[in-house]
């Protein structure tokens, strides 16, 4: 059987991690990345770390004759699609750029795969879809909503995916919902590399540790929470990683028993425990040895108190479950930051 997997956004964060856990299941890859928010460097990390070269292509996956040629090339059993823009301020500055880039790109990502007959898809999607929601922990039942544009792209493809997967049973469409992916490889060689600013917590956190920036604002502290701050479901990359071979492995099980397509599968990805920003902050300072200055600020637009998954889906189908725990997030994540402190570029 095909063992083939087109990674679109593999020189990513989540990406390129994911792409050595595929290389590690025994699975050929091939990431097609644009490189827009992205560097080579990741790409040869990447090499280095599985040892062979990774197969790159530079491109866009709004770009359909690019990717028509890439899968007259390859014969690919399935897609892992990461590609997309991230940042939500942004998304609410440009919104036409994400709805094109992660709307349009994705519809012409799914028109070429049907040209080719390829119809197994995962989808990076995110529990910024579950909003602001009514019960903790979140099951993938959860009704969805979104406030920004960022959110609102990953919806709007969620929905395409479900429409398609009306109209056509031949599609396995998995929607893997992610919580809040941190951590970084364990040999330190990958991670994290905002471009600018850190708009997450975590790279911000490890940029004031790291001493590239002075102190951490904590958005609220009065929440209706442990602390009064913000709650979340941080999962480790490296376990998001083995994730997605889960979401693959479990494909790859029905093709092989010739089972009815299972058209759209929305899966949670997180631990299933919330942790607050300031036991992460704690956290991150006593296993790093290192002082974190922050002082807490008024709330961020758009945050909402507490969110965390109930990760059970992932556990029942795919035998999957997140391993690692904050200690080990902010052990790697720290590792990697304090040997990169420029991210991918040079000191
Ligand atoms: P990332 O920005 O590190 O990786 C995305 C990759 O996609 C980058 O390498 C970028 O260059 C590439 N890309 C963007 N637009 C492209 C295009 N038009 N054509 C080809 N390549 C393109 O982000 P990440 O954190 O690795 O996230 C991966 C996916 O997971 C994204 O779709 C993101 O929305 C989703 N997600 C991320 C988080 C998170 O907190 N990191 C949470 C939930 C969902
Ligand atoms: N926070 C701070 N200070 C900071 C950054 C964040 O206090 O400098 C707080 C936030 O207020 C929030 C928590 O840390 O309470 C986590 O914030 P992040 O920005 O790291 O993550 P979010 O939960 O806001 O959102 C992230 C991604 C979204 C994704 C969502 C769910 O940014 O794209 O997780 O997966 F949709």
């Amino acid at each position: 059987m095909k063992n083939k997997i087109l990674v679109t956004g593999g020189a990513g964060y989540i990406g390129s991690h994911t792409c050595i856990a595929l290389h590690e299941a025994g699975y050929e890859i091939v990431v097609y990345d644009n490189l827009s928010n992205s560097s080579r460097e990741a790409i040869n990390r990447v090499s280095t770390i599985i040892g062979q070269p990774l197969a790159f292509i530079e491109g866009d996956i709004r770009d359909a004759e690019s990717l028509r040629q890439v899968f007259a090339d390859h014969a690919f059993f399935g897609v892992i699609h990461f590609a997309g823009l991230k940042a939500v301020g942004e998304s609410v500055a440009k919104p036409l750029l994400y709805y094109n880039n992660n709307v349009s790109g994705t519809i012409t990502l799914l028109e070429v795969m049907m040209e080719h007959n390829v119809k197994n898809l995962i989808f990076s999607s995110s529990a910024t879809v579950y909003g602001d929601p009514n019960t903790l922990p979140i099951d993938e039942t959860a009704p969805r909503s979104c406030t920004n544009p960022y959110g609102q792209s990953k919806l709007a493809v969620e929905h395409i995916l479900e429409d398609l997967s009306v109209t056509d049973k031949s599609w396995n469409l998995i929607s893997l919902r992610y919580f809040n992916p941190v951590g970084a490889h364990p040999s330190g060689q990958i991670g994290e590399d905002p471009n600018d600013m850190p708009n997450n917590l975590m790279p911000y956190i490890s940029q004031v540790a790291v001493g590239k920036l002075e102190k951490l604002s904590i958005f609220g502290n009065d929440y209706p929470t442990v602390d009064g701050t913000g709650v979340r479901d941080f999962i480790h990359v490296t376990d998001l990683a083995a994730g997605h071979v889960a979401a693959l492995d479990y494909l790859k099980q029905l093709a092989l028993c010739n089972n009815d397509a299972i058209g759209f599968l929305p899966i949670n990805l997180g631990t299933g425990k919330g942790s607050s920003v300031l036991e992460l902050v704690n956290a991150f300072a006593d296993v790093t040895d290192q002082t974190v200055p922050y002082q807490f600020t008024d709330r961020r637009v758009g945050d909402i108190a507490s969110c965390y998954a109930s990760a059970d889906k992932a556990k029942t189908l795919f035998g999957w479950q997140a391993k690692l725990s904050i200690i080990d997030m902010c052990k790697d994540t720290w590792r990697w930051q304090s040997m990169n402190p420029n991210g991918y570029r040079a000191p």
